[in-house]
């Protein structure tokens, strides 16, 4: 068999783990490997590159991936269904490998049922918002790189009794806002999925310096809106506003809700948004392990024929569904959001 594998979308610590796993998988057992340069345009535009065991071998613990990556949609892009069928006709593959998000995986599912090509999806982003599956790679770094940064945060925030806010990546979702904000002892965090208003934030940093705690430690999704006692909801984007020389905003939730606390509670405030750090860098043993596993298990599906399907982690058990059911966003186990619920105040 001659099996493509191509990374998608957005890229994520783990991501040259599974290219490793899956191609070494596919070459044990005889079959050939080939690597999708930058998505799904790899495999529209023949931009190929053989994967034998000396162009995967040192990459395991690397962040980003030597395929490259991009949000190429075949079905999206003038004539990038008809580039990608005469590929086929010319120099088919076999079967693909798609590693991806959310919207990847519906990509992938439609590059099988419409185009005919076998595929099968790992599922991929930092966010874990990928549904069907516990937990995605990439998820397990970014937690660690975030609690990192609130263990720093939290000596400065000591030395000058300050409110220090934490914004982190969770567009849609707070996974990593509520792991982080556990494993480092945040005062209160802010996701999209648990409503906290202003004036309740206001209060608990307050009754934290009642207790003679002077400094406070706040975690933010990026996705979380700012909620006010009145009602009013804002949904802040940081790169969707400009300001009076037409320069993008850098500042996003995360700063919006600064000056609403400082103004409310009159506590010295700052932030630090940690933005792509939290995709860069080498991946934990955790995510490495769960990524071997992934590309693996891909691998496997493919060569018993069983494509159409994601893989997927249930529990501890290695499993797979159809890609049609991975659809949507999985938000966060309440579980989780009653535990990080004790500490807010
Ligand atoms: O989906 C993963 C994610 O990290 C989101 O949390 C974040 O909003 C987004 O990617 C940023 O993507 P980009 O690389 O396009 O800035």
């Amino acid at each position: 068999m001659r099996v493509g594998i191509l990374t998608a979308g957005g890229d994520c610590p783990g991501l040259n783990a599974v290219i490793r796993a899956a191609a070494r998988r596919l070459m044990t057992h005889g079959h050939e490997a080939i690597g999708l340069r930058r998505g799904y345009r790899g495999l529209a535009e023949h931009d190929w590159i053989e994967l034998d065991q000396r162009s995967v071998s040192g990459i395991l613990h690397l962040g980003g991936t030597i395929l490259s990556t991009s949000n190429y949609n075949p079905f999206r892009e003038e004539h990038g269904v008809e580039k990608v069928l005469s590929q086929q006709t010319q120099d088919p593959l076999d079967a693909v490998i798609a590693i991806g998000g959310e919207h990847t995986m519906m990509i992938t599912r439609r590059v099988q049922e419409e185009l005919g090509i076998p595929v099968v999806g790992v599922p991929k982003t930092i966010d874990n918002d990928v549904t069907h599956t516990d937990y995605t790679f990439g998820f397990d770094t970014a937690v660690q790189v975030a609690t990192d940064a609130i263990d720093r945060l939290h000596t400065t925030a000591q030395s000058h009794d300050r409110v220090m806010i934490l914004e982190v990546m969770g567009r849609n979702t707070g996974w990593i806002a509520v792991y982080a904000g556990i494993a480092g002892g945040a005062d209160a965090i802010l996701i999209p999925e648990l409503e906290l208003t202003v004036e309740e934030i206001s209060a608990a940093i307050a009754r934290r310096h009642e207790r003679g705690k002077d400094f406070s430690i706040i975690v933010v999704a990026e996705g979380a809106q700012l909620a006010f006692e009145s009602g009013e909801r804002r949904l802040i984007r940081a790169s969707e506003d400009v300001d009076q020389y037409g320069y993008p905003r850098l500042g996003g939730i995360g700063a919006a809700l600064a000056h609403e606390l400082e103004q409310r509670t009159g506590y010295e405030t700052r932030v630090t948004s940690l933005g792509h750090v939290q995709r860069g860098g080498t991946p934990t043993a955790t995510d490495r392990m769960l990524a071997t596993r992934y590309g693996a298990a891909a691998a496997d599906l493919v060569m018993a024929g069983e494509t159409g399907r994601m893989v997927a982690l249930k529990g501890t058990e290695m499993t797979s569904v159809p890609l049609s059911d991975v659809e949507g966003i999985k938000t966060i186990d309440l579980r989780y959001l009653e535990l990080a619920r004790t500490f807010f105040g």
